[in-house]
This record gives structure tokens, C-alpha cells and sequence, in this order.
């Protein structure tokens, strides 16, 4: 290791024994040189973003509470950020990697992210978050699996798969990202992918074996339909939830969301396709891949599974029925089921509505009419350094007001420690994704047409997934509960990418006037200085 390194790494472990955290948790190092590459995954060569020379990135292989090392030295000709979706960066917004805390990585630099997948399990994935750089790669698996004397729900599988579902476009992403830059919307992609193909991918299984398939959805902007010709899919795990184990024949992935499936490899051992195919839209894309059993005969008969394609019901009745497993374990030993989020009051409402609109002529997309621009220095770097002038506290209204879109840097104040609702309100045409970084959520309810109060009589309280995504069905509603136990500058943004880049984001500033470092960091040591910020200095060691 390099002895700059060793000495952050020795930095971060006396913070952490600081803390009074064990800090004997392993350590993992990665190190990530990421390049342009000339990719063809739609047969046209493009310009993509590889890591150490893949498309997609490698995955990233940890047990909870593991700390992660990993140096990304940034080889493009432009500022780069990953960031981490899902994983919580509990007291430690700095490393979320999303502009409103972290300095972007200038061309040809590096920076080394220090994470801690802290109190947690499950499947997630990473991402490059500043430009349109998602258009071109950058991301990969993250998977987090239980510590060895934890139980988890399920016989080990015999294989664990990662699969990167995401619609996908044939234009590099400077050119998406001019077309949006030009006051215009996107068109329709051009295809999906899975795993970086939009054919051939391959999951080799044996005959009588089970498997863990880790699907996340990558694209930009459509939820996209998971089948498996002649095989069910037994759902155990949604975002660092182990669910209800629940067989569906074919599976909603929203954009942002993470599921685990379990699959059985029961049937003649043949070729058997993988289908995915986008929802909600006209016409349908789809791509396939395919389960291949060893000894495969060849290619299994018959027709290729159908799925759903433009009922929002199916949808909606699937996301209803994904429920907690109470009695198993999460992360920590006790059950899953042992905090009782639905007895506990919340103490503010918060109503989001997405609206969609020109700005001086350009297209913008807002929440409760502010649409967010990104000021020049990132707000939990000038919260740290207390540089006035580049955000208010309070700067979106709590409630949807009706009225015309306006440009603003919105910041929702959020005291630490309380027990909130959001509502996210959708009178759109359109299915919204909305991500919480630095957070689990509890999916309280969603239903189509207004939400008002009378619509929590019919939250479930018991059962609801805890999780970081959630899509809000077009003219519906969907509520979720936090507890907000982790201080920090957090990203809440549409995960329909071209939305979040114009302006459909914003951050939920988590206060304590406590200065401990039981409930947030200091900015790291090696933290990029930028912006207003430039010339200042990190806290020494
Ligand atoms: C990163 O990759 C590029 C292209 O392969 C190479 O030229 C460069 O030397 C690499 N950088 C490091 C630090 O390995
Ligand atoms: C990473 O950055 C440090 C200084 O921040 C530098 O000493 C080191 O050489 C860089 N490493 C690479 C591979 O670029
Ligand atoms: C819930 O978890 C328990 C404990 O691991 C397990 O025995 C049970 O089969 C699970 N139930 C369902 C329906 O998934
Ligand atoms: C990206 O696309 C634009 C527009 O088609 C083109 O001008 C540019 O050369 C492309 N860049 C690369 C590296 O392919
Ligand atoms: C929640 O509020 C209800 C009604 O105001 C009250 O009866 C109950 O005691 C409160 N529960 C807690 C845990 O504070």
C-alpha cells in the first residue's frame, strides 16, 4: 500500500476508535483507474467509461461492516464522481460521492472514497453521478453479504450473479448530455442492456442447483420487466431487506431499484431466454439473455415468456405484496421485525410533488416548483467550513404550492433524531423513482390519485420493505417513513436521470448542534477542496 494511503487508513481507524466503534472490521482496497473506452453494445461503436478496462465495472464484494479503501484515479479529460446507491455512509455524507457533498475528482487526479458498510446487508450498486456520465458506464454490483454467524432466510445459493439491467442509448453521453444542456428532452432509448449486452448475456446454473440473482436496474429512465423462460423467481431480498419469500413469474424493476431473486435451475436441462422488457411504453424494448444449464442440450422450446407491458394494476399490486420478513435477521442478529416503526409518531409531514416545465425557454423538471441547480461549492463542504451564501436551510416549501417552476439550490432542513413522513405526490403522466441517499425508508403506502390524510388508514404498519428507492406510479401517490438516525447533507433525487440533471433533486440537511463524533465525522482528511472552499485545510492529524 502506499504510505499516504496507510496513513488515511490509520486516520480513519482512530476516528473510528474515537467513535467507540470497533474498528476491527476488515479492510478491502480496491484500486479504480477509470478511461474512455470505445464501447458496442448496441453494434455502434460509443464512447464509454470503463473501470480498469471493463464495461461494466467490477463488483464490489463485502460483508457488513466492512471498510472499503477504494482510490479512484480519474483518467477522463473531465471531473468524475461515483457514487454509492445505498449504501448508508452512516455519520459520513462526505463520501457519498454526489456533488452536493463531495468535490468532483479533477481530470487526471485521484481521491481514495473510505466507506463503511456500516449496519448493513443486501444488494446495491455504484455509479458515476456528476454530468450525464450514467449514459456511459462507470457503474457496478456492490453486494454486502451477512456477517457468518448471522442466519440468513435461505440455504447458501450455489451461484450469486450480479445482473445490471438499464434501458440504454446508441448517442455518447456528451451528446445526451448537450441535447439536455440545450433546453431539450431525450429521446427514447435505443435499447436495454443486461450486464453491458443487449444479447447474449449468460448465467451458467447445473441442474437442480438454486441461485441468487442480485438485479439492479441501471438505466436512465425505464422500469424494466425481469422473466426467466420456464423458471419462477423466488424474491428474498430488496434493498437490504430480507423480504417475504414470494414466487413471481416475472418481476417491476423501477430505475435505481436493487432486488434478489433465488432460482432453481428444475427444469430439462436446455438454453432457457432471459427476458427484459421495458414497461409503460410505446413500443416495448427488450433484450435476452440466457440461462444456460451445463449440458444444455440446446435451446428450450416454446415460446418466449410474456410479461406486462403497459398495466400500471399489475404493478402496483406486485409493489404491494413485497413485504418484510419479520422474523428474520438483517444485519444484526435480532429480527428484522423488532423495530416497531409503525408505533412510533411521526413529527412532520413533508408533501413532493414532480412537475415538468420550460425555464427561460429550456426544459426543466422541479419538486414543489424549485427546480434544483447545483451552486459551486458542494453544501455539506461549505455546512463544514460554515461558508455562507451557498445554500438556505428551508429554501423548497414543505408542501406542493401550484405554482410556476423557479431555479433554486433546495435544502429541507431536518432536525436529527426524528421520525418523519414524505408523500411523494405524482400528477404526472410519467412513473417516478425517487432515491434517498444516506437512508432505509419504510414503504408505507401507495395508491393512485391525491394522497390526503385519510389515505394513512390504510398504511401498513407492520410489514412495509425498508429501502432506498421508491416509484411513485403515474397520477398516484407513495409514502414512506424515516427515521432520520444519520446527520448529513443527503441526496433526495429522481432517478430518472435526464430529471435529476435538470433540476428534480434536492437535499435533506440532517442537524445536530452536537459536535460528537458518535453522530457525524469530520471532513475526511484526503476530502478535494473546491469551490469557495479552495485554500481551505482539512482538519489535521
Ligand atoms: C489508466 O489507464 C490508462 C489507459 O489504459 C493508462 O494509460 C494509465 O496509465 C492508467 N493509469 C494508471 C494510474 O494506472
Ligand atoms: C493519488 O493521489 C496522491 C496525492 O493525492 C498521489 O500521491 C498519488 O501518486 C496518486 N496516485 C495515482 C495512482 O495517481
Ligand atoms: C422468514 O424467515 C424465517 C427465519 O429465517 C424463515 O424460517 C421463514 O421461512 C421466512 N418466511 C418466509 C415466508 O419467507
Ligand atoms: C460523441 O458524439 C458526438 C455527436 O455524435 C460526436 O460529435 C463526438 O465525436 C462523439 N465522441 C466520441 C468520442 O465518440
Ligand atoms: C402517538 O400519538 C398518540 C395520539 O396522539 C398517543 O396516544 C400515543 O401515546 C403516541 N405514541 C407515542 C409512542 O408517543
Amino acid at each position: 500500500m502506499r504510505p499516504e494511503l496507510l496513513l488515511l487508513v490509520a486516520a480513519f481507524a482512530v476516528l473510528l476508535a474515537a467513535a467507540a466503534v470497533s474498528a476491527d472490521s476488515p479492510y478491502k482496497f480496491f484500486t479504480w483507474n477509470v478511461t474512455y473506452g470505445t464501447i458496442y453494445p448496441l453494434g455502434v461503436p460509443q464512447k464509454g467509461i470503463l473501470i480498469n478496462g471493463q464495461f461494466p465495472g467490477p463488483d464490489i464484494h463485502s460483508v457488513t461492516n466492512d471498510n472499503l479503501i477504494i482510490d479512484v484515479i480519474n483518467s477522463l479529460d473531465e471531473p468524475f464522481l461515483i457514487s454509492w446507491n445505498g449504501i448508508q455512509q452512516r455519520r459520513n455524507s462526505y463520501e457519498d460521492g454526489v456533488f452536493g457533498t463531495t468535490c468532483p475528482i479533477p481530470p487526471g487526479q485521484n481521491f481514495t472514497y473510505i466507506l463503511q458498510v456500516k449496519d448493513q446487508i443486501g444488494s446495491f450498486f455504484y455509479f458515476p453521478s456528476l454530468a450525464f456520465h450514467k449514459a456511459a458506464g462507470g457503474f457496478g454490483g456492490i453486494r454486502i453479504l451477512s456477517r457468518p454467524l448471522i442466519p440468513v432466510p435461505f440455504d447458501d445459493p450455489a451461484g450469486d450473479y450480479t445482473v445490471l439491467i438499464g434501458d440504454w442509448y446508441k448517442a455518447n453521453h456528451t451528446a445526451l448530455k448537450a441535447v439536455l444542456d440545450g433546453g431539450k428532452m431525450l429521446p427514447f432509448p435505443d435499447g436495454i442492456l443486461i450486464n453491458g449486452r443487449a444479447d447474449g448475456s449468460t448465467f451458467s446454473v447445473q441442474q437442480g442447483k438454486t441461485y441468487r440473482l442480485r438485479i439492479s436496474n441501471v438505466g436512465l429512465v425505464n422500469s424494466l420487466n425481469f422473466r426467466i423462460q420456464g423458471h419462477k423467481l423466488v424474491l428474498v431480498e430488496v434493498e437490504g431487506t430480507h423480504t417475504l419469500q414470494t414466487t413471481y413469474s416475472s418481476l417491476d424493476v423501477h430505475v435505481g431499484q436493487s432486488y434478489s431473486v433465488l432460482v432453481t435451475a428444475d427444469q430439462p436441462a436446455l438454453d432457457y431466454t432471459i427476458v427484459v422488457s421495458s414497461r409503460f411504453t410505446s413500443p416495448v424494448l427488450a433484450s435476452s439473455g440466457i440461462f444456460r444449464y451445463s449440458n444444455s442440450a440446446g435451446a428450450a422450446p416454446g415460446p418466449l415468456p410474456g410479461g406486462p407491458t403497459i398495466q400500471v394494476d399489475w404493478s402496483l399490486n406486485q409493489a404491494r405484496s413485497i413485504r418484510t420478513n419479520l422474523t428474520a435477521s438483517g444485519p444484526r442478529p435480532n429480527p428484522q421485525g423488532s423495530y416497531h416503526y409503525g408505533l412510533i409518531n411521526t413529527t412532520r409531514t413533508i408533501r413532493l410533488a414532480n412537475s415538468a416545465g420550460p425555464v427561460n425557454g429550456k426544459q426543466r423538471y422541479a419538486v414543489n416548483s424549485v427546480s434544483f441547480v447545483a451552486p459551486d461549492t458542494p453544501l455539506k463542504v461549505a455546512d463544514y467550513f460554515k461558508i455562507s451564501g451557498v445554500f438556505r436551510v428551508g429554501s423548497i416549501p414543505d408542501y406542493p404550492t401550484g405554482g410556476g417552476i423557479y431555479l433554486d439550490t433546495s435544502v429541507i432542513g431536518l432536525d436529527y433524531r426524528t421520525f418523519i413522513e414524505i408523500v411523494f405526490e405524482n400528477s404526472e403522466n410519467i412513473l417516478q423513482s425517487w432515491h434517498l441517499d444516506g437512508y432505509s425508508f419504510f414503504v408505507v403506502g401507495m395508491d393512485g390519485g391525491q394522497w390526503s390524510p385519510a389515505s394513512r388508514n390504510g398504511y401498513n404498519l407492520r410489514d412495509a420493505v425498508s429501502r432506498s428507492t421508491t416509484q411513485v406510479y403515474p397520477h398516484s401517490w407513495t409514502a414512506i417513513y424515516i427515521p432520520l438516525d444519520n446527520v448529513g447533507m443527503w441526496n433526495l433525487r429522481s432517478e430518472y436521470w435526464a430529471r435529476q440533471y435538470l433540476g428534480q433533486q434536492l437535499y435533506l440537511r440532517v442537524y445536530t448542534t452536537s459536535t460528537s463524533l458518535r453522530d457525524e465525522y469530520p471532513i475526511p482528511k484526503n476530502a478535494i477542496l473546491c469551490g469557495r472552499a479552495s485554500g481551505r485545510r482539512t482538519r489535521p492529524l
